[in-house]
């Protein structure tokens, strides 16, 4: 199986970039580490991960303004061909368009139990405010700081007389063996058969009338009183791919679409004949948007005329 390829951004020692890294090199993982970068050219993780052998650099953001330095980190990680970012002690406020960019591509690890403790000084603010634990969080990165979902978890006791410094210390413990579970199982969903049929179900599900029934050992989804739209396969006859499969608007387009992109199209098994199409969904970069397009033009192609009518009407102005 092909490993995610995820670029690490640092601001200093990246003991946490270390623990994905190491990580990383365990023959299961589902990651590897393509580029550890800085705005910090002399931030002594850069030469650590340099040592172990990946690429790498470092650029001051001093001087320039925060989108303009922004577009020179989003320039590498493109380069490096990186689909996820973690962000692993990165002390920079990042621009809309760079977090838009990397929308729920990009991880951050946060020194407190999330939501407590945006910010800095966490480990002084939770003592201080006689919270019986600290902790740390890894969260998706959206526009807000040190916000977006929370994706795990561990909280860390506070001992009678504990110092920010001691509670560090023993919180640094939890972030190192946090981040590259969480990080694994993030990037490992998206070829994670159960994953993905939720994720399609959720939207097969969301059109009008959509109901979801088993056909031929595969889940399937249809109109109520009209036909199936949209198939779900996951290895079906040991094909050892996973697929969505819906209605194309003809053996010309079905053609068409497998010529362009033979990577992420293909001709199903029995259903081909029949104009169906096959959406592969086991890259890892599957792109939803376009799938849930997919799914309601497939949809709109078996939906009985009552539910159409309206649409049909509106398509005419
Ligand atoms: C870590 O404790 C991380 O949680 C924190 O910076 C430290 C970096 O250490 N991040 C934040 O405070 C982000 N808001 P490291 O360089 O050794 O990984």
């Amino acid at each position: 199986m092909t490993k995610a390829k995820v670029a690490i951004l640092i601001s200093g020692r990246g003991s946490n970039m270390m623990a994905l890294l190491y990580a990383s090199r365990l023959p299961d993982s589902p990651y590897e580490v393509v580029l550890v970068a800085s705005n910090d050219p002399d931030a002594p993780g850069l030469a650590l991960a340099a040592a172990e052998g990946v690429s790498t650099f470092g650029h001051s953001h001093k001087g320039l303004d925060r989108a303009s330095f922004d577009a020179i980190m989003d320039d590498q990680l493109r380069a490096a061909q990186a689909e996820y970012v973690a962000l692993a002690g990165y002390m920079r406020i990042l621009s809309a368009g760079f977090v838009a960019r990397w929308e729920g591509r990009m991880l951050n690890i946060h020194p407190s139990l999330l939501p407590r403790y945006k910010g800095l000084d966490t480990h002084a603010r939770a003592i201080a405010a006689g919270d019986s634990h600290g902790g740390c969080s890894v969260h998706l990165v959206t526009a807000e700081l040190d916000d977006g979902p929370v994706l795990g978890q561990i909280p860390v006791t506070i001992t009678p007389g504990e110092t920010a410094d001691s509670l560090a210390t023993r919180i640094m413990f939890a972030e190192h063996q946090l981040y590259p579970k969480v990080l694994a199982e993030f990037v490992g969903r998206e070829r994670n058969p159960d994953w993905l049929l939720g994720k399609v179900r959720e939207l097969a599900l969301a059109l009008p009338d959509a109901e979801e029934k088993a056909s031929h050992g595969s889940p399937g989804f249809f109109v109520t009183g009209g036909k199936f739209f949209a198939y779900f396969t996951a290895n079906h006859h040991q094909d050892g791919t996973i697929g969505l499969l819906v209605k194309a608007s003809g053996a010309e387009e079905q053609a068409m679409l497998i010529d362009r992109d033979p990577d992420l199209y293909y001709r199903p098994a029995y259903l081909g004949p029949f104009n169906w199409i096959g959406i592969r969904l086991d890259q890892g970069n599957n792109d939803w948007e376009h799938l849930a397009e997919w799914l309601s033009k497939s949809w709109r192609l078996s939906a009985p005329k009552r539910l159409t009518k309206m649409l049909d009407i509106a398509d005419e102005f």
